[in-house]
């Protein structure tokens, strides 16, 4: 992520200069005619909202767009810029409904979207492109690789692409499509001619070879495709990030007179605190799968979420992301799975218990957990017992454990009335160290004309594992601990100040907030709010037989920048 987002940083003005290029002078020209191998467009809607400028073949096909296929979030842009380039007039309604159809029936296979959901669930994932660097090389200069491997296109689409490119920048072909220099002379290592196409030549064919619109994926999804029914109750696990694991349950009703939207009632808990969050949402599940929603707590706006996730084909699991701020930098990473009349467990509030520690209580969130549950129904493994049920609800136990002086450290699997949790906690006899995730992070200032992007941190204990060495295969994770939280100086530049500007880290939870964007006459040289410093944790670990508690420290480095002043980020609300 460090590199691909500082290359993004550093393109920020030169895509300020590419729209305005492309406001100007894109005129709008009848669209092109197209070879054959299209699909059909049967909808009368869409034929009718974009059909004025693509005309139908007579097979049906409308130009342009017969030829492609597209994530939602892909065909919402596409309607955007018809709107802001080439004099779309939609209605949001009718928009939807376009965009709904075009998903369903020019959209893609599960197994196609799969390797690009990071791109929809808008995470900051350190994607490598390895099917061909020379592409990425290429297509990242500006906008992520995401954008390109979640589309389907002819090969003469493919071309139209390039060429739409140029019409927007003219200078994309000295900065990033065409070789700099005379081509190569000498012939390639397998001994074939040398390869004296221009990198832009070699991506499209790469792209049309890989990424065609007619796949058996497609063809085969197609067939099976239909509504996903997705009523009924799923608990819920997933992680926030900075507060840790949560658990809990989502309610999902049909909205009446549809097959794909959906209504949902949402509650979970934050495993290690307890604290409760109720939320209600409405989502459209595109192409049988796509899961695109929105929820929000107590009916503020200020909390809403987008929710962006994957139906499984069996309709039993559904994964994704919830997220938010200015950037989509706050986020959850979420799991339903569908509850039927078996016991199932999520987790606990502790992930680790201390050796020789006697009457602890533990939290088993589950569902179904059965009222007459016993000590004896609990098995947390060698050295532990249960010796007291303390509550039970059917999804939430509360159990005393005991933990003998000599059980082994290490992992532990779960087992309550026959439901498992695998890796529910460990044992351990001491902190060896902590460690900051992420270890590096980028903020941006903000708060005027754009948002601020916050970064958040955590602080994760270790025990070194039986071979005593920190860093090894060994290790145990003990899980989330509270750190207090505070901030050095960074020293990349002589003389450095930025902790004094780049913003505030709250030393409880570990959230950074930028300062505010632009020069700061505060500030040597009026110079904007941004700079290098190091988080710090720092963590006692309770002194035990008598020996002082040691204070262990771990760090990461934070990166305060600009505003990214231009994105081209497509989004899909559920409403
Ligand atoms: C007012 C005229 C107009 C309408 C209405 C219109 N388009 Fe376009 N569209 C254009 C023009 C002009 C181009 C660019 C010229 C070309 O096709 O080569 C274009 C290009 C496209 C392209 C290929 C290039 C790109 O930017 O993605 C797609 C896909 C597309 N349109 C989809 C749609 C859809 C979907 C609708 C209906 C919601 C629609 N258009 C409605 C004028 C229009
Ligand atoms: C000079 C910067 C630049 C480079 C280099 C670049 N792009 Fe783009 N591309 C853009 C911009 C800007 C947009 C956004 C237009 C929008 O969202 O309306 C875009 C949009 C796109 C889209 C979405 C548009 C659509 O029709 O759906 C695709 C796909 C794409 N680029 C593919 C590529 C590929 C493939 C390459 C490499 C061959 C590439 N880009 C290289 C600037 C660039």
């Amino acid at each position: 992520m460090r590199t691909a987002t500082r290359a993004l940083a550093g393109t920020t003005l030169v895509l300020v200069a590419l729209l305005a290029r492309a406001v100007s002078t894109e005129q709008p020209a009848a669209p092109t005619a197209k070879p054959d191998e299209g699909i059909p467009i049967t909808d009368q809607t869409v034929q009718k909202a974009c059909g004025s400028c693509h005309r139908a073949d007579e097979k049906g096909q409308l130009s342009r767009i017969s030829f492609q296929r597209h994530t939602p979030e892909g065909w919402q842009s596409t309607i955007q810029r018809m709107a802001g380039l080439n004099g779309l007039q939609i209605d949001p309604a009718t928009a939807r409904q376009v965009v709904k159809y075009l998903s369903n029936h020019l959209g893609l296979a599960p197994e196609e979207a799969k390797p690009a959901s990071w791109e929809v669930e808008r995470r900051g994932t350190d994607f490598k492109y390895t099917a061909s660097t020379d592409t990425e090389a290429v297509c990242i200069k500006c906008h992520s690789m995401g954008r390109v491997i979640s589309q389907r296109r002819t090969k003469a689409e493919w071309d139209l692409l390039i060429a739409m490119h140029r019409g927007w920048y003219p200078l994309v072909d000295n900065q990033a499509f065409r070789r700099n220099g005379p081509p190569p002379r000498d012939p390639s290592p397998d001994g074939r001619p040398p390869d004296t196409r221009h990198p832009v030549e070699k991506a499209v064919d790469h792209l049309a070879r890989t990424f065609p619109l007619k796949t058996p994926e497609w063809t085969a999804w197609s067939a099976t495709m239909r509504p996903a029914r997705l009523e009924g109750t799923w608990a819920l696990s997933g992680w926030d990030l900075g507060k840790g694991a949560i658990y809990g349950s989502v309610g999902i009703a049909a909205v009446s007179g549809s097959t794909d939207e959906f209504t949902t009632t949402i509650t979970y808990r934050v495993a290690r605190t307890g604290e409760t969050i109720s939320r209600t949402g409405r989502s459209i599940v595109y192409t049988g799968y796509q899961w695109r929603g929105r929820s929000v707590a107590g009916g503020s706006q200020d909390t809403a979420l987008r929710e962006v996730m994957f139906v499984d084909r069996d309709w039993r699991q559904i994964e994704g992301r919830w997220f938010s701020g200015g950037y989509d930098e706050i986020g959850l990473d979420i799991r339903l799975d569908r509850v039927g009349a078996e016991p199932r467990l999520l987790g606990t509030d502790r992930t680790a218990l201390r050796a020789g520690s006697t009457a602890q209580e533990l939290k088993i969130y589950g569902a179904n957990l059965p009222a007459s549950l016993r000590p004896a129904d609990v098995d947390l493994g060698p050295g532990l017992t249960v010796s007291r049920i303390a509550s039970v609800a059917p999804d939430l136990a509360t159990v005393v454990v005991d933990v003998a002086g000599n059980a082994a450290v290490g992992v532990r699997d779960l087992f309550v009335a026959g439901a498992s949790k695998p890796k529910a906690l460990a044992v351990f006899d001491r902190i060896d160290s902590i460690k900051v995730k992420p270890d590096w992070a980028m903020a941006r200032v903000g708060g005027g004309t754009f948002p601020k992007m916050l970064a958040q941190f955590e602080a994760w204990a270790f025990h070194n594992g039986v071979d005593g060495r920190p860093d090894t295969a060994d290790d145990i994770n003990l899980g989330l601990v509270d750190a207090a939280w505070s901030m050095e100086e960074y020293a990349a530049t002589y003389g450095d100040d930025d902790i004094k500007f780049v913003g505030t880290l709250n030393e409880a939870t570990g959230r950074f907030t930028p300062n505010v964007d632009g020069p700061n006459p505060q500030r040597r040289g009026e110079r904007n709010n941004i700079g290098d410093v190091w988080v710090v944790a720092k963590y006692t670990v309770d002194g035990t037989g008598g020996k002082p508690a040691p204070t262990i420290r771990a760090r990461a480095h934070l990166l305060v920048t600009v505003p990214l002043y231009m994105r081209f980020d497509p989004t899909v609300g559920g409403q």
